[in-house]
């Protein structure tokens, strides 16, 4: 998953320019993984995901998804914000320090949406827990890849995991909740999912170009 991170950065006089964070965010089954790595590859940026996106995160990754384990709903955010501090310390914020762009599939936004609000558990809680675990890093744009619930059933697969088995209330609450904080934070972006990959592609394009001049 992860890329090996860029040489590049370097400026006049050795000082290393910081890299940007790009975070794809978005219910199951929305084909925002595929448009996370194919922008990471197009940009030559780091790819990674979360949870997941270190060894540690991998173990945490199979306990979370797996269908027979019980996770109480706080042990889930937890465990998420867990796989959070290992990622932020070993591959983003090392990446970013060395002037590498990184792009990861999912992050915070994931845990507010689907703990905070999915789970209720509250958005002010889980935030402060994954603000503790990244130590304040903020993704420099984030982008919601946003589909119909319809095109979402066709796209997810038969053998759901533990998350994409719960209730179509709780996947509303998730996809609710992603909305209303796009809708209150400018460093997201709505971007509609429906389409072919290359559509979803040419939308994704337009906004890094506009936001960061990609
Ligand atoms: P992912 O592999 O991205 O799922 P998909 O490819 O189906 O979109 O993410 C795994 C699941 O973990 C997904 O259902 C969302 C969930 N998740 C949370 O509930 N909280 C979090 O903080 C993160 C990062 C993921």
């Amino acid at each position: 998953m992860v890329t090996a991170v860029r040489a590049s950065g370097f400026v006049e006089g050795g000082a290393v320019t910081r890299g940007h964070f790009v975070v794809f965010e978005g219910p199951d089954g929305g084909g925002k993984s595929t448009q996370a790595r194919r922008l990471a590859e197009r940009r030559g940026a780091v790819s990674t995901r979360e949870p997941g996106g270190t060894a540690l995160g991998l173990a945490l990754r199979e306990l979370l998804l797996d269908a027979d384990v019980d996770i109480a709903e706080t042990t889930e955010a937890l465990l998420m914000a867990a796989d959070r501090a290992q990622h932020v310390a070993e591959i983003v914020e090392p990446a970013l320090a060395a002037g590498s762009d990184v792009v990861s599939d999912r992050h915070t936004g994931s845990s507010l949406a689907y703990q905070g609000h999915g789970r209720e558990l509250g958005v002010e809680p889980v935030a402060a827990l994954s603000a503790f675990a990244t130590v304040g890093l903020r993704p420099d744009l984030v982008i919601l890849l946003d589909v119909d619930p319809g095109v979402r059933a066709v796209r997810s697969g038969a053998d759901p995991d533990r998350l994409e088995a719960e209730s179509r209330a709780f996947h509303e609450r998730v996809r609710a909740g992603y909305l209303a904080l796009a809708a209150g934070d400018p460093s997201w972006v709505v971007v509609d999912g429906a389409g072919s990959i290359d559509e979803v592609a040419a939308r994704v394009d337009a906004i890094v170009a506009e936001r960061l001049g990609w």
